[in-house]
């Protein structure tokens, strides 16, 4: 159990990211701000206050529209930004239309961050994913143990899902992997997807693999489309926490994060989503899988796509 846990924005990820880690007993102390309601995180965190007994936890858990409240906190899990929704004519914006107005609200989230726990380890899940957090860490100049973007987890868990559906077996016997940018160039890696540990072609046939992987790549979107409001908020939440269990059980468990890479994946300097190992120091470890040639090819486009819009960052930012 960590002593405090922050959360920064009181949306839909930040409600069941505090409510499930106040059930989970993960810290002693929750505490969530959100500056655009007066009293949004107040009363967010006073519902799930007033649940506690039922749920027979003591977690103690404050809410403010002052980041003053996340003082000193040993974890941040940052979703502050605004959602993708539908546009007027129906179509979708991309996760990267987001970026002019989310650059705004991660760099006062930065600044408060550097103010008020400087010693944080941080994993961050606004979108456009990637470079978000390139931006963060320029602000923060955190070690890249202590910065990380939660979006493989989340992409992998679809993959998962669609497969197990597919071929009409537990969630639970699905492993995969899906690395590269949280956008529509991720990459699923069918050559390390395991049923029971038996290769996924066993159970699958090659075009349903196909349409499943294109259905991953769009699986964001497709929830957009159908809540008509906003994006996916509890299957990302979960795989934050995820992420966070790994770091607060020192776990040593790998997943996909993204994280910035320094040489590894013939990459320098972006944060994208390959394997780590997540432990008590954070990201301790990150692991050069083995891919085939399209894989590679594949992981190159997507790191293109996530230059280009790290680009927009250096751009937005003169
Ligand atoms: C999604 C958003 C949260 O993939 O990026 O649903």
């Amino acid at each position: 159990m960590l002593k405090k846990i922050g959360i920064i924005g009181g949306g839909n990820i930040g409600g069941v990211l505090a409510q499930e880690l106040a059930k989970r007993n993960l810290a002693k102390q929750i505490a969530l701000v959100d500056v655009k309601e007066p009293d949004l995180a107040k009363g967010k965190m006073l519902d799930i206050s007033e649940g506690m007994p039922v749920v027979s936890a003591d977690t103690v858990l404050e809410g403010s529209k002052s980041y003053e409240v996340i003082e000193n906190a040993d974890m941040i899990i940052n979703t502050a930004g605004v959602p993708r929704k539908p546009k007027p004519d129906g179509s979708l914006p991309s996760r990267e239309e987001l970026l002019s107005t989310n650059l705004k609200i991660t760099d006062i989230v930065s600044e408060n961050v550097k103010k008020f726990c400087p010693k944080t380890m941080l994993i961050s899940i606004a979108n456009p994913l990637d470079a978000i957090v390139y931006r963060l860490n320029m602000q923060l100049n955190f070690p890249r143990e202590r910065l990380m973007g939660m979006a493989g987890v989340l992409d992998s868990s679809r993959y998962r899902f669609f497969i197990a559906q597919a071929a009409g077996v537990s969630v639970e016997n699905v492993q995969a992997m899906v690395l590269g940018g949280h956008g529509d160039s991720m990459i699923p890696i069918r050559s390390a997807c395991r049923i029971a540990g038996m290769p996924v072609e066993k159970f699958v046939d090659p075009d349903t693999l196909e349409a499943l992987e294109n259905r991953t790549r769009k699986a964001g979107g497709e929830v957009v489309k159908l809540l008509g409001v906003g994006s996916a908020f509890v299957s990302p939440a979960w795989s934050a926490l995820e992420m966070a269990e790994a770091i607060i059980f020192d776990k040593k468990k790998i997943m996909p994060v993204s994280v910035r890479l320094e040489g590894e994946y013939g990459v320098e300097g972006l944060f994208i989503g390959v394997p780590a190992l997540l432990g008590a120091n954070g990201v301790e470890r990150i692991i050069e899988m083995d891919l085939t040639d399209s894989e590679k090819e594949a992981f190159k486009k997507s790191t293109e796509a996530v230059r280009k819009t790290t680009s927009e960052v250096d751009a937005l930012i003169q």
